[in-house]
């Protein structure tokens, strides 16, 4: 018995039923199919606000792209989670995606970020303008793989159907939302245990201009271009000589303060400039061997470095991590510009709250080039497309990527 049948199912009898009644009517279906695992997490979240507010989303007729996860998947679920109503809402939300994302890793190969229902309310996500956490998947070996899953086994995309406006993707996990920074930096598999020794070494100071990270001063929204233990190792004649500023300083040009950039924004040619939370310029170049992001304007070594991302969208609950080959060892320090910045990623982030739900993926150019025409994903991509422009002065030639440029 497939999720599949499940959500078919699902989506018949709720036309019948009156909201409120339809998540009762799941839970018969689903039980009826055997779907014990889905039937369950179902009627965990029977009477919770988010679970009603999840089934009225699917039963709205508008184009809806589901993960579903199997049997077996939710057999997994440990009962911690289980057993919490509002936990289990806010994980069904992450499996719900506005618009149709048929097709969609073809019209844009390597990786598809998009938004899905998971939002601010449910104090999992503090992303910039209160955006939704978005999930993050690719084509490896020609299967649909939702990366950032699966503690090393990634999840994949089993089975797939279409019922009215709903693309239903079985897949063979639960998805989890994105962990805070710390269980990021420590996750072995990512090989972050430089950076988190230095994240540690700052973590007596209260100061931001002394520890970027420090408690109280949240970061809402950010990107963190994450140096690997190699490069902190190949670093390490240099890292040695800086002292606890330049250090912070080095950390800090790492750094986007206010504005999560994914890499379809800027694994792109062209990509937009942007300013570091040391308040120096960080530019993005792809060719053939990868993408590079450059630190600093300068000459020399000490006022401009280049690394290549090894591997990008790490998701985090505010934020996301690119990791790196190389130390950004640049500990140039420009607070008016760093804080000019952060203004200007608010402000963006202002024009996000008033934004139409956005059904199309993260850093789709506006013009709808890229989509591939008659796949039918074109009308939809476009008019999100549309609404990501911010009303911004500032922001011009990058505002279809949705965040704040440099002006040169
Ligand atoms: C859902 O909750 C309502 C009360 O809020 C209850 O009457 C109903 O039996 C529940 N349905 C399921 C399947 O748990
Ligand atoms: C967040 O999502 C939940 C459903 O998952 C919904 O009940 C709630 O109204 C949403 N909050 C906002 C601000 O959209
Ligand atoms: C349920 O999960 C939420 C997080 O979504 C957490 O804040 C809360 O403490 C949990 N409740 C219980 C009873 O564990
Ligand atoms: C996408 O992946 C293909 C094959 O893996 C690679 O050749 C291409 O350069 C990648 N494109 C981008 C923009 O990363
Ligand atoms: C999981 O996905 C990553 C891409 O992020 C890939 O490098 C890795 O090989 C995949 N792992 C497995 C077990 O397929
Ligand atoms: C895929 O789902 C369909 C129902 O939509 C089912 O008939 C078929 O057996 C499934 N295939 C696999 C490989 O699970
Ligand atoms: C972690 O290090 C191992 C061994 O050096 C390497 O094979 C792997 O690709 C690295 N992973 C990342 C994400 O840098
Ligand atoms: C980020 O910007 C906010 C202002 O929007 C500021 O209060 C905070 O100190 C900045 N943090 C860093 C690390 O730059
Ligand atoms: C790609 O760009 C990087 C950074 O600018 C450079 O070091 C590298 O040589 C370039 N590779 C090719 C093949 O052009
Ligand atoms: C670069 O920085 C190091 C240590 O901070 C210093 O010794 C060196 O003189 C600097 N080089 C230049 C060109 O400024
Ligand atoms: C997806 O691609 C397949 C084959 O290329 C095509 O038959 C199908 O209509 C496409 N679906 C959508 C929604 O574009
Ligand atoms: C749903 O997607 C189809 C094409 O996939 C499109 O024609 C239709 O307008 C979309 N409906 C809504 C309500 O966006």
């Amino acid at each position: 018995m497939h999720a599949l049948q499940y959500f078919s199912l699902l989506a018949a009898a709720s036309a019948v039923l009156a909201q409120e009644d339809a998540l009762a009517g799941l839970v018969t279906a689903l039980e009826s199919l055997g779907l014990n695992g889905l039937a369950g997490a179902a009627a965990a979240v029977n009477g919770t606000d988010q679970g009603l507010a999840i089934l009225q989303a699917l039963t709205s007729g508008g184009n809806y792209t589901i993960f579903a996860p199997s049997n077996e998947a939710f057999a997994a679920v440990p009962e911690s989670v289980s057993s919490n109503q509002t936990l289990l809402a806010s994980i069904l939300s992450y499996h719900v995606l506005p618009g149709n994302y048929a097709n969609i890793s073809s019209d844009f190969p390597n990786v598809t970020v998009a938004r899905t229902l998971l939002n601010q309310t449910s104090g999992l996500v503090d992303l910039e303008g209160d955006r939704n956490q978005v999930l993050v998947w690719a084509t490896i070996d020609g299967q649909g793989t939702l990366l950032n899953q699966g503690d090393g086994t990634n999840v994949t995309v089993t089975n797939s159907t279409t019922f009215n406006t709903l693309l239903i993707n079985e897949i063979n996990g639960v998805l989890l939302p994105p962990p805070a920074l710390d269980a990021v930096l420590a996750d072995p598999t990512l090989n972050l245990t430089g950076l988190a020794g230095v994240v540690e070494q700052l973590a007596g100071e209260n100061d931001v201009q002394n520890n970027p990270f420090a408690s109280g001063e949240e970061l809402k929204g950010f990107t963190l271009f994450a140096p690997n233990t190699e490069a902190f190792e190949a670093a390490q004649s240099v890292v040695a000589t800086l002292n606890a500023s330049q250090i912070a300083n080095v950390l800090r040009n790492h750094l986007l303060n206010g504005t999560t950039v994914y890499s379809p924004q800027v694994a792109i040619e062209n990509a937009p400039q942007v300013i570091t939370s040391g308040g120096q310029t960080m530019s993005f170049t792809s060719n053939t061997t990868g993408t590079f992001v450059t630190v600093g304007a300068g000459s020399d070594a000490n006022s401009t470095a280049t690394a290549r991302i090894v591997r990008s969208d790490v998701l985090v609950e505010n934020g996301v991590v690119h990791i790196i080959d190389g130390v950004l060892a640049v500990a140039e320090n420009d607070e008016q510009a760093a804080d000019e910045a952060a203004e200007s990623a608010a402000s963006v982030a202002e024009g996000y709250s008033t934004m139409a739900t956005e059904t199309a993926p993260v850093g789709q150019p506006t013009n709808g080039a890229a989509n591939g025409g008659g796949d039918g994903n074109g009308e939809d991509a476009g008019g999100a497309a549309a609404t990501f422009l911010p009303s911004v002065a500032l922001v011009t030639v990058g505002a279809a990527f949705g965040f704040a440029l440099v002006l040169a």
